[in-house]
């Protein structure tokens, strides 16, 4: 069991809008490697992100989200064929290489926040992706609409855990997917912003538990992965939550 420490100030990556004109939009490319060890030729899957230089956190790729998605291609065997679900995805790139890579995948954000939702359709359209279903989720929110989603295998995470307001939340949305498939496991990167803040008693009030994962074993402990300069000097933890059972 980690000891699921959570570090939650938030923080701008984009500083200084004096420097940096407000809304500039860019396209941002990452290249994972998908061949086997002990294939000849080098295949790689290229993903094109949509980027607006936005004060809202959901307008661009934050450094867990390249780690997240470092890990899905890596386990790109395990995850065909699965149901994925993405939470929080902002611009998406985790739930975007799962969907590259053959999993059917529902990106989610907040049901208050259209422009996220708007981020994760442009992330699809970019990268040639008519399969994806698009919703609203809120955390700890129980919509009729969530009720009639598929038991998911895969929950997908990226830097959601940054305002401990929210933590509860987060971890009941996971709880939520884990009793519709007990075999569901939650993905989750965040950045260490702070070593005071711990999820391990909401997981314990759950009924959840989580392992640690480290980066070193998926090639995510670099400062340029995927071919661009993310995570750069964050320090970015992995861990996946399950069932205690
Ligand atoms: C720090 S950003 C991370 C975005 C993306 N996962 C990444 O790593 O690049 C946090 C994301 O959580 C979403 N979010 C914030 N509050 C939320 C809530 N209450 N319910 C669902 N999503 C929320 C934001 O809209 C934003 O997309």
């Amino acid at each position: 069991m980690c000891k699921g420490k959570i570090g939650l100030i938030p923080f701008h990556y984009f500083i200084n809008s004096e420097i940096q004109p407000a809304r500039m939009a860019s396209v941002r490319r990452f290249k994972f490697d998908t061949s086997d060890l002990h294939e000849k030729n080098q295949k790689s899957l290229i993903i094109s992100i949509p980027e607006v230089l936005d004060p809202s956190y959901g307008m661009y790729v934050w450094p867990s989200a390249v780690v997240l998605a470092q890990y899905v291609s890596i386990h790109r065997e395990e995850i065909k064929s699965k149901r994925i679900l993405e939470v929080g995805a902002g611009t998406s790139l985790p739930g975007v290489v799962a969907a590259k890579l053959g999993a059917s995948v529902t990106l989610t954000d907040d049901i208050h926040q259209p422009v996220c939702l708007e981020n994760c359709k442009k992330s699809c359209q970019e990268n040639q992706l008519e399969d994806v279903s698009i919703m609203g989720l809120s955390w700890g929110r129980f919509t009729p609409q969530m009720l009639e989603l598929p038991p998911q295998d895969i929950i997908l995470a990226s830097d959601c855990f940054y305002d401990s307001k929210d933590f509860e939340d987060i971890v009941a949305t996971f709880k939520f997917f884990i009793q519709r498939n007990n075999k569901c496991q939650c993905w989750v990167t965040y950045q260490q912003r702070s070593t005071e803040r711990s999820i391990e008693y909401l997981l314990q009030k759950w009924k959840l538990k989580c392992c640690h994962v480290p980066l070193v074993l998926f090639g995510a402990d670099s400062p340029c992965i995927a071919g661009s300069e993310l995570p750069g000097n964050h320090t970015i933890e992995m861990m996946i939550i399950t069932d205690q059972s």
